[in-house]
């Protein structure tokens, strides 16, 4: 759909800017930090309400239904995720062409959003990947955390399983020293590795029940390089999980997801690719199940050799 006169045009760009400003309102208005100014919080609310996204009760603004269940429901962290659109853009406009530029604050809010998958993993990634109860309950269970970013996600695992340790890697040294900060106020040095190591040079082998691999985070090059040292380094009948952009049926979903890719500075993979990647190396048992709107896709694969069968599931 083309747009053809200025005053349309006109409308959805400001539409669009004012967008920018209801998402920072989102992110305010849900942020719990106590040092948040207050006026500007409760001005925040009063967009929300406008928005039909919180309702004035006797007892203040609080969220609406909708909006209720899914801060109830503890999928997402709503206000790190808005709070990590704008950081991430705003970093990209003032200069920061790739990830590796983006401000601690950026980085801490995308940890802080990516977090949320622990719970989301125990809940269906788990039940649903053959063996992989049986490895977590087994003897000292590890998980690879690829690009292990400030730590928040592999803190998220620890906490989620209490008998996994998390090995991560990441190239920035910056986000390492995050990491390091925030493991260590979780009290989880013991169980948390942080490695600074490109996912192409790993070399364990046989060592992880699970490993989490962000495609559109991680360049082409690293990515096709890591992905079979990836497969070795599970123990067999571990698995891979792999996030990439998911295929929409809207086509400006698509073009942002590209987009995005370019500023995360990643491999812009499809679910067809994801398959046939992991399939290359070896693995087994590949899918790419569904994910909730507005999560990644991912793709699933298993090193063959596990325990198979009705003891095994
Ligand atoms: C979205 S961030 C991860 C956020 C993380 N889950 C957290 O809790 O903070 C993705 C990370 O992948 C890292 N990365 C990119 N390429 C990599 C590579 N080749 N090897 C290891 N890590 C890489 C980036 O530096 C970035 O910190």
């Amino acid at each position: 759909m083309q747009i053809a006169t200025a005053a349309e045009a006109g409308t959805l760009i400001r539409r669009l800017q004012e967008g920018v400003w209801q998402l920072a309102a989102l992110a305010v208005a849900l942020n719990d930090d106590p040092g948040r100014d207050a006026e500007q919080k409760r001005q925040a609310q009063q967009v929300l309400v406008e928005l039909g996204l919180m309702s004035e009760t006797s007892g203040g603004v609080v969220p609406a239904a909708g909006l209720a269940e899914i801060v109830n429901s503890g999928s997402v962290d709503i206000a790190a995720v808005s709070a990590a659109n704008i950081l991430q853009t705003a970093g990209m406009l003032s200069g920061a062409a790739a990830w590796a530029s983006q401000n601690d604050e950026a980085l801490l809010a995308q940890g802080r959003g990516s977090a949320q998958a622990a719970a989301a993993f125990k809940m269906f990634g788990l039940p649903m990947l053959e063996g992989l109860g049986d490895l977590f309950d087994g003897e000292s269970p590890q998980m690879l955390d690829v690009g292990v970013g400030v730590g928040a996600m592999a803190v998220a695992y620890c906490r989620t399983f209490p008998g996994l340790r998390v090995v991560g890697l990441d190239v920035l040294p910056r986000a390492l020293e995050l990491a390091r900060r925030q493991v260590g106020e979780a009290g989880l040095a013991e169980r948390i590795e942080l490695r600074q190591q490109d996912v192409a040079s790993l070399e364990d082998d046989r060592t992880y029940a699970l490993a989490w691999l962000p495609a559109p985070f991680v360049p082409r090059p690293a990515l096709e390089a890591g992905l079979p040292r990836l497969a070795k380094a599970l123990v067999p009948g571990g698995w891979l999980m792999m996030a990439h952009g998911k295929l929409h049926d809207d086509p400006l979903q698509n073009a942002l997801s590209r987009f995005q890719t370019t500023v995360y500075g990643g491999a812009a993979v499809d679910e067809d690719e994801a398959q046939a990647l992991l399939r290359g190396v070896g693995l087994e048992q590949v899918l790419s199940p569904p994910t909730p709107e507005g999560a990644p896709a991912i793709t699933v694969g298993r090193r063959p050799g596990g325990p198979t069968g009705a003891g095994a599931a």
